[in-house]
């Protein structure tokens, strides 16, 4: 089996053909995705069919599932998909953020299936954090590397089950600025609502400083918008990239996608204890 890698924007994201995710996937095609993922950070694969046992099945190619935590939002038969549906009135994730950073060991990957996409509109925008952290000025990189934030499930959310609080709400320690651990390189890394502050400020100076960051470094070149058609799955790695919905489709259409994440490393910034 032979991949092919081809890039869908400068900065990030490229479509791969050439891979069977119908059948197991053997260690060299593993191997390929996972350093296609490190060095695009988002992948997307075309014309894909799946039923929830065999979508679950593809979370095998990039590693082992992880259970999300807003378990209402979870298939009945199948809790390891998430289903990201809009017509219910569950709103879209439209601030920038990467998945389930309240977790030890927060998710590498977040794996998408656009199951039904509107016809036009309710994009997925990712944004590169690799290069929003390398094209700050070294004195604040290297001040952005000494923070730390404390994480904890959305504090603000009132849809939170009380079950769900009591398994995942306990504080996590993260650092700000992480080291992929396959690529080498750092990227910016939090979830601006479930980081409730930067260890040693305030919880407003805390917001104040990742919103500040989030203006400055998230800019057009860094920023792939994936346009949704039917069938698409898109593979995230939620250790350089932040992502975001767009709600601003024809909301009487419906849009649905099936979420996995993927287990991923604890953070950690090379060169600190
Ligand atoms: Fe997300």
């Amino acid at each position: 089996m032979t991949l092919t890698v081809k890039k869908l924007h400068p900065s990030l994201g490229a479509e791969v053909s050439g891979v069977n995710l119908h059948a197991p996937v053997d260690e060299e095609t593993k191997a390929a995705l996972s350093a296609a993922l490190a060095e695009h950070l988002v992948l997307v694969l075309r014309d894909q069919s799946f039923t929830p046992a065999e979508y679950l099945a593809v979370a095998d190619a990039f590693g082992t599932l992880m259970r999300q935590h807003y378990s209402q939002h979870n298939m009945a038969d199948y809790p390891d998909i998430g289903i990201i549906l809009h017509r219910d009135g569950q709103k879209p994730a439209s601030m920038w953020h990467t998945d389930h950073t309240n977790r030890e060991r927060p998710p590498k990957a977040t794996i998408l299936y656009g199951l039904t996409v509107p016809r036009e509109g309710g994009e997925t925008s990712i944004a590169n954090m690799r290069a929003a952290y390398a094209g700050l000025p070294a004195e604040e990189r290297r001040h952005l590397e000494t923070l730390t934030t404390l994480n904890s499930i959305d504090a603000h959310r009132t849809d939170v089950l009380p079950e769900d609080r009591e398994k995942y709400g306990a504080p996590v320690a993260h650092p700000l600025v992480r080291t992929h651990p396959e690529h080498g390189s750092k990227a910016i890394y939090f979830h601006i609502t479930k980081a409730f502050e930067i260890e040693g400020m305030s919880g407003a100076a805390s917001q104040a400083l990742m919103q500040d960051l989030l203006d400055r470094t998230i800019t057009p070149e860094n920023i792939y918008t994936h346009r949704w058609r039917k069938g698409d799955l898109m593979i995230m790695d939620n250790r350089a990239t932040m992502h975001r919905a767009h709600g601003d489709y024809d909301r009487s259409q419906d849009r649905e996608l099936w979420r996995l994440i993927v287990q991923g490393d604890r953070p950690y910034l090379q060169g600190t204890p």
